[in-house]
């Protein structure tokens, strides 16, 4: 079955879905982006990822080329036409194709849009969650909004790069002041000795994912001592567990940072009890 993707109004065949070689998220990465998990074929935390991409074309002043409502008839439709059970959705919003030239396009021109889908596997996201993953740290030289979903991930993905050819998996950024700000994509957690769950308070410094949100509110749900403040990697290393949070990940353990093994080097019961109950209180349209 060939892929279909969404651009500016058609759903077309991948091989015919291009954009302009002046679009501005091509030219400056000005563009904004969300993805979304598919379970049975229904969109996990809509409502969450369009709230947050309306958040973030309000930061950068880019319109919402259709109302959100009009947004998850598209999403719906790229996920039907790819026949995704399981999977994600990929949305892009530029601010358009215009002249190169740094400044805004004057008049507007209107935003870009592209939508694509495909598959996850899910056996293969569970073996590596039953395995959890290695990560290493890094210096966080990204730039200073990176709580904007912003398509420019050049830092991101050189950091991901690094931590594969390293043999691990993900990359844990760490700031100036020695604290963890988040993964290349998706944000850190640890469990302390005293059982606390500790990520980083959604300030500038890192993506309030949606994943997270709803982590915060199972686990208040559950009673269990949340402490949202940046903690250092020494921390880290000490914990009882670590694990990362993203749409395509849900909650995936972490067992090592930079070759020391965390807790006994398997997966923990928090991570793998957050991860086993998420999607009863994750919302699905
Ligand atoms: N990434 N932090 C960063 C830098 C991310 O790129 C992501 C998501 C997250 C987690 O956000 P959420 O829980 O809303 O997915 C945190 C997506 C999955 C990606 O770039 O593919």
């Amino acid at each position: 079955m060939s892929r279909i993707a969404y651009v500016n109004g058609r759903y077309l065949p991948f091989r015919d879905a291009k954009v302009h070689v002046e679009d501005r998220g091509y030219q400056f990465s000005d563009a904004v982006y969300e993805v979304c998990e598919v379970r049975d074929g229904r969109l996990i935390e809509e409502r969450r990822h369009l709230e947050r991409l309306k958040r973030s074309l309000g930061e950068l002043r880019i319109s919402m080329p259709m109302s959100p409502a009009a947004l998850g008839v598209v999403l719906r439709e790229v996920v039907a036409r790819n026949r995704i059970g399981y999977g994600m959705v990929y949305l892009q919003i530029s601010r358009g194709v215009a002249r190169r030239d740094h400044a805004f396009p004057s008049p507007p021109v209107a935003p870009s849009l592209v939508v694509t889908a495909r598959p996850l596997n899910m056996a293969r996201n569970a073996a590596l969650a039953a395995a959890g993953i290695a990560v290493v740290s890094m210096p966080d030289d990204r730039w200073g909004r990176v709580d904007i979903k912003s398509v420019g991930l050049l830092t991101n993905v050189l950091a991901r790069q690094a931590a594969i050819e390293q043999g691990a998996r993900d990359a844990w950024f760490v700031d100036r002041d020695g604290m963890v700000t988040e993964a290349a994509s998706a944000n850190a957690w640890i469990v302390t000795r005293e059982g606390a769950l500790v990520t980083r308070r959604a300030d500038r410094a890192i993506l309030r994912g949606i994943t997270r949100t709803v982590v915060l509110d199972v686990v208040g749900a559950q009673g269990l001592t949340v402490e949202e403040r940046a903690f250092t990697l020494q921390e880290a290393l000490a914990a009882r567990e670590a694990f990362i949070t993203s749409a395509t990940q849900i909650v995936l353990p972490v067992v090592r940072i930079d070759g020391n093994a965390i807790g006994d080097g398997t997966p923990g019961p928090v991570a793998t009890a957050l991860r086993r109950e998420f999607h009863r209180h994750a919302e699905r349209n």
